[in-house]
């Protein structure tokens, strides 16, 4: 069983008075290359300095999107090898605010993934149903939907994390209780074994979606959750370090 991956996503938060944050909590966690897998995915411009900061410590940092190309004219935009030149280990890819708010369409989220692994990034796809999908029965059917459109054309999952993050819990205090959680995540995994045989079991398959030190122990614990996804709790030191500790303690 793959080591569980406990992630923080900054979302648009951190300037460089929380880089002590990152000390902190780079400071505290186990040696390197025991205990749980711990990763930061912070705003870009932070990105370089957090590296710095988490060297020759058990923290990884990561990006929080990535552009589909190399280079060229994209405004804005942050190529996979950019992110790696500035000590990214991962990178979120088709998170629900990017898919929802900038459009990204599943082929999009694919030609992400793609690219992040070029550039010798993990990719952590997210997927997830809005409340309304779930409340019509269409959460599994809506989930394998984005898991075709999202891994269209990936044949190799060896470096591949997947996120379950239902849209009504992120953000709102309101988490998917074990048995969604568990429903879910039985038939991600389904979906992987049938896509990559043997090799589908190793892909760690995060929850997301208002974890917190209070919840972490019922959900971590959950037999296809290898790991959490962790907004606003990230964002604290110490949630962020008593999430890992729990983690920690659940499988060593
Ligand atoms: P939350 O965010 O923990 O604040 O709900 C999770 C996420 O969006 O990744």
């Amino acid at each position: 069983m793959n080591r569980l991956l406990i992630a923080g996503n900054w979302k648009m938060n951190g300037l460089r008075a929380d880089l002590g944050t990152i000390r902190q909590i780079a400071a505290s966690l186990s040696s390197p290359a025991a205990g749980p897998e711990a990763l930061l995915c912070v705003p870009a411009t932070l990105l370089a300095e957090a590296s710095a900061t988490a060297a020759g410590t058990a923290l990884k940092t990561g990006g929080q999107t990535c552009h589909s190309a190399d280079r060229g004219a994209f405004t804005g935009d942050l190529s996979a090898e950019m992110l790696a030149e500035a000590g990214a280990a991962y990178v979120i890819v088709g998170h629900s605010e990017r898919r929802t708010a900038h459009g990204e369409t599943d082929a999009v989220v694919a030609a992400q993934a793609a690219a992040a692994l070029k550039a010798g990034l993990t990719p952590i796809l997210c997927l997830g149903e809005t409340l309304q999908q779930r409340a019509a029965g269409e959460t599994l059917s809506v989930i394998r939907r984005q898991l075709e459109g999202s891994l269209a054309g990936l044949t190799d999952a060896a470096r591949l994390v997947l996120a379950y993050e239902p849209l009504w819990a992120i953000g709102t205090g309101q988490v998917a209780t074990p048995g969604q959680i568990a429903e879910v995540h039985d038939d991600i995994r389904r979906f992987l074994g049938e896509r990559f045989g043997g090799a589908g079991n190793q892909v760690r398959i995060l929850y997301g979606g208002s974890l917190n030190p209070g919840n972490a122990a019922e959900i971590l614990v959950i037999s296809n959750v290898g790991g959490g996804l962790i907004g606003g709790a990230s964002l604290k030191a110490a949630d962020f370090l008593a999430i890992y500790r729990t983690a920690g303690a659940l499988r060593v």
